[in-house]
């Protein structure tokens, strides 16, 4: 069984044998770029591990983890256009590369590819890989038409931003998860847990996601910090620092969310400055560990043994910089 370093590496390999030789290569060219400027795989990783939970011939299930990161890769690029990001992964994203209509085109191009690369499942888990997935990108819609619709709502519930995160961002690590259980034919219960595991563990990631836009650092970061500040994103930390303001701040937050001309730097220093005072930040975290417990305690139901489970936990860990 390969560890998770061992994975990405064997993923990584697949991913730069496929082949882009069809024309213009102009509509390629994006592709080829976001597909190769790294990224934590965490997706097709995932997969992968849960395939090899209970089989070996892991080769069987790569056409579906390339297809995930594919997708993935395609939502980055659209997401880039919604969230005006310029930067991803340290790099300049494909609409400041190219412009828009490459994003969007090349982005519905990868789409069509994830489709393929899906339908090259072996015919016996064929429905059910299908099934699984166009359910989940499904949901990556309504999960993102909630964030965007999010920005311009000041009333926006903590409850209601959890499930945006599970539509936008955990499904996708779940069914990640479930994809490499039903390929290798785990039970339903376990393919279900696994599931349930990507969810906690999405939720867990992506309020970390959420927290390392306003604290982290960009060089490992790779995106603009601040972005979602600029957005007006209604995350973890603008939700609770509303509730928890005393009026004074609640004044001051509100004036920078409604103002329409500001110096952009000023606007993510004020409201950085705003999230300390009110101490949003400890409040995230604790949110995010109780996620992560949440996550390995559905792992530990996966009817398999501890030291078979170990090395997905260690990529649980990983994920959300336990172990480093
Ligand atoms: C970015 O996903 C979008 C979110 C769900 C936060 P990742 O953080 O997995 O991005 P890459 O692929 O590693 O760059
Ligand atoms: C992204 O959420 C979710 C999807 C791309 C589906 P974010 O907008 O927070 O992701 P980043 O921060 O741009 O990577
Ligand atoms: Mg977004
Ligand atoms: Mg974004
Ligand atoms: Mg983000």
């Amino acid at each position: 069984m390969r560890t998770p370093a061992e994975t990405l590496k064997y993923f990584n390999e697949a991913l730069a044998a496929m082949p882009f030789d069809r024309q213009p290569a102009s509509l390629y060219e994006p592709v080829k770029y976001v597909l190769s400027m790294g990224g934590k795989r965490i997706r097709p990783v995932l997969l992968l591990m849960a395939y090899e939970l209970y089989r070996n011939d892991t080769d069987r299930a790569m056409p579906t983890a390339l297809g995930l990161e594919t997708y993935h890769n395609y939502t980055l690029l659209h997401d880039d256009v919604m969230d005006r990001a310029d930067v991803r992964r340290g790099r300049p994203t494909v609409h400041k590369v190219w412009n828009e209509n490459a994003a969007i085109l090349s982005g519905d191009s990868m789409l069509v590819m994830a489709y393929q690369l899906m339908a090259q499942a072996d015919p016996t888990h064929l429905k059910a890989v299908l099934d699984v997935f166009t359910e989940t990108a499904l949901q990556i819609g309504e999960g993102q038409q909630m964030d965007l619709e999010f920005e311009t709502r000041d009333d926006v519930r903590e409850e209601e931003y959890i499930e945006m995160i599970r539509l936008k961002t955990s499904v996708l690590l779940a069914c990640a998860l479930k994809l490499g259980a039903l390929q290798a034919d785990a039970s339903a219960a376990d393919a279900d847990h696994l599931y349930h595991f990507g969810e906690q563990l999405g939720l867990a990631f992506q309020l970390q996601d959420d927290l390392l836009d306003v604290y982290g650092d960009f060089e490992t970061f790779g995106k603009k910090i601040g972005g979602d500040i600029l957005c007006n994103k209604k995350t973890y930390m603008l939700i609770n620092a509303f509730r928890l303001a005393d009026e004074q701040q609640r004044s001051q937050l509100t004036d920078w969310i409604s103002r329409e001309h500001y110096d952009p730097e000023e606007k993510i220093q004020a409201v950085t400055a705003l999230y300390n005072q009110i101490g949003v930040r400890a409040l995230a975290e604790s949110r995010i560990n109780e996620y992560f417990e949440a996550a390995l305690a559905s792992l530990d139901q996966v009817s398999l043994p501890t030291e078979r489970k170990q090395p997905l936990r260690d990529l649980a860990l990983s994920l959300l910089g336990r172990n480093s």
